[in-house]
């Protein structure tokens, strides 16, 4: 089974993660071939909309993957920072379609979207610190910037969960809409996105997405700290819980 589901249709890409499974927890190799459907040029290619499926958005950085890396003394691995410097360089309008969970990552990418929709059932949450980590993809530099400290401080560090509206009232969050119109509420933006003069999105999407070296200087400096986080006792102790939980 494709661990992503790409369609292009006309000015507009889709892609779906497909690992229903696992709640869409994000592996290397899904990281790998996200990070390949937001690269993979094509002409005439206006937007890109990112969608999970009935199993929720992503429930996250797989968290086998994170225990295994820490025990390979591993920063966080390249697949993942690849995919981080990705977002963060994405040339192609990102819109979102969040629904049930967006765990970790699936919130933190958020802030890398131009337009987000989320289904009313969404739940937006951030357990890094919890786990012994701290959070990533610039959420440290971006968080504070678009919602406040107070509000990214409780999203991103207190780990508590934020509701569609709440998300929405922070400014992660552009609509919220009913579950079963989330896609097409999301095709929508991505269709006025798309009709709009390229080169002009382009221009306007750069400045006010701020300097890139900098985004991409925090990415590096969190993911620097996160690798040390990931061998230490209490991230280990953490993953292997959330593992044998069901045991
Ligand atoms: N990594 C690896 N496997 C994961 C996962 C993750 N991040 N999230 C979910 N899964 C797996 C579960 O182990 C389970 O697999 P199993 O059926 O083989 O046991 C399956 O996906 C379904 O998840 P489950 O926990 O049974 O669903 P739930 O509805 O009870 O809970 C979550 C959903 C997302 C709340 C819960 O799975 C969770 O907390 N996941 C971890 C999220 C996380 O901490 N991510 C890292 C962020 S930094």
């Amino acid at each position: 089974m494709s661990l992503i589901l790409v369609t292009d249709d006309g000015p507009i890409r889709t892609v779906r993660m497909n690992r229903p499974e696992k709640k869409n927890a994000l592996t290397r190799p899904l990281y790998e071939a996200i990070g390949a459907a937001l690269t993979e040029k094509r002409e005439g290619l206006r937007c890109i909309v990112i969608l999970g499926n009935e199993s929720g958005f992503t429930a996250g950085n797989d968290i086998a993957d994170f225990l295994a890396a820490g025990e390979q003394g591993n920063a966080l691995e390249r697949p993942t920072v690849r995919f981080l410097h990705v977002l963060a360089r994405c040339e192609t309008p990102l819109v979102a379609a969040v629904n049930g969970v967006a765990v970790g990552v699936g919130t933190t990418m958020l802030l890398h979207c131009d337009h987000v929709v989320a289904a009313s059932d969404a739940r937006l949450s951030t357990p890094f610190v919890a786990l012994g980590l701290l959070p990533e993809a610039a959420s440290t530099l971006i968080g504070p910037r678009l919602m406040g400290y107070a509000r990214a401080f409780e999203l991103f560090v207190m780990g508590r969960p934020f509701s569609a509206e709440e998300a929405k009232a922070a400014g992660l969050v552009n609509r919220v809409v009913a579950p079963q119109e989330l896609e097409a509420a999301a095709l929508a933006a991505a269709r006025a996105i798309a009709a709009l003069p390229p080169e002009s999105v382009k221009i306007a999407r750069r400045l006010m997405r701020g300097p890139l070296d900098e985004t991409i200087k925090r990415i590096d400096e969190e993911v620097a700290i996160f690798g040390e986080r990931l061998t230490s006792p209490e991230a280990k102790a953490a993953f292997k819980a959330f593992l044998e939980r069901k045991k």
